[in-house]
């Protein structure tokens, strides 16, 4: 039985209930097979699974598409219900910003003005900020997030470990596609032909990942990931293409690295990354 609530108060009431660990995932809902597989670990890791479905105004730009995006809560209590969710938390707008925009936000720091926070100013505020709250009201043991929202993942463990907030976070790896798209909610907007350009992020991150594990160096791997972005179906706009090290600070030359992508193909913006393993120092 899944508990579905809205208020604060529903919530803390539905959270004293659970005994033994909890899990959050948190969502903004329009929920796809890449959340189930954020619900599934969260089943194998915790006793409970409370997921909040939240479209947070704070975290979209006066040009994005707070107003567009996918609100499918009928959809996606199914699929928590599937899943064995115990509490779904999906609040009106009002409910967390009773005053409406708060004064204080959360500051993510240089990180945050970098990659997605360059074309989304004040993003990486927002997520934070609402990502903060949402672990205070629902006061989980363990929280998962995609590895596909790479440097959310990493802005949320730095201010859990800058902040001393008592909780641990999970990165949960991308899930994809067969022909290796990665599963986004904003996939629901691309055209046929849109789908197809789509293609240029994951092709751009495989044949990086293939030249590194052919022993290439930095520079040579993100050359054949520009190559094969360049050379993929045209209608996609390349953003950054970018290889850091695994905690997104740039310029690693050996060892375990990041490669992130994001393009604009159409309208919609999209983002993915993978990890690459860079020869060692011979
Ligand atoms: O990744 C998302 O869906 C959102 O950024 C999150 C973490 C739910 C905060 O609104």
């Amino acid at each position: 039985m899944t508990e579905l609530v809205h208020t604060r108060a529903e919530l803390a009431a539905a959270r004293d209930g659970l005994t033994g660990t909890v899990g959050v995932v948190m969502t903004m809902g329009a929920l796809h097979s890449g959340h189930e597989t954020l619900l599934r670990a969260a089943r194998e890791r915790a006793d409970h699974v409370l997921v909040t479905i939240f479209v947070n105004p704070l975290q979209f730009g006066p040009d994005e598409d707070f107003n567009r995006y996918p609100r499918t809560l009928d959809v996606d209590l199914e699929i928590c219900r599937r899943a064995g969710v115990a509490v779904v938390f999906a609040p009106v707008v009002t409910e967390l910003y009773p005053e409406g925009k708060p004064r204080v936000w959360v500051d993510p720091g240089q990180l945050g003005e970098e990659l997605e926070g360059q074309s989304r100013p004040g993003f990486f505020h927002g997520v934070l900020t609402v990502v903060l709250k949402l672990l205070h009201v629902t006061r989980p043991d363990l929280a998962f997030f995609g590895e596909k929202d790479y440097q959310q993942l990493t802005l949320v463990r730095r201010m859990v470990g800058d902040l001393d907030v008592p909780v641990e976070i999970v990165g949960v790896p991308t899930v994809r596609e067969p022909d290796g798209l990665a599963l986004s909610s904003r996939n629901r907007y691309l055209s046929p032909d849109e789908r197809a350009a789509a293609l240029n992020l994951s092709g751009a991150l495989r044949a990086g990942a293939a030249a590194a594990a052919v022993g290439a160096d930095a520079g040579a791997v993100l050359a054949a990931a520009h190559a094969a972005f360049e050379s993929g179906p045209s209608g996609a706009r390349l953003d950054y293409l970018v290889l850091t090290d695994s905690d997104l600070e740039p310029g690693p030359t050996a060892g375990p690295a990041r490669m992130l992508v994001a393009a604009w193909v159409g309208t919609t913006r999209l983002i993915d990354n993978t990890s690459v393993q860079l020869a060692p120092y011979s």
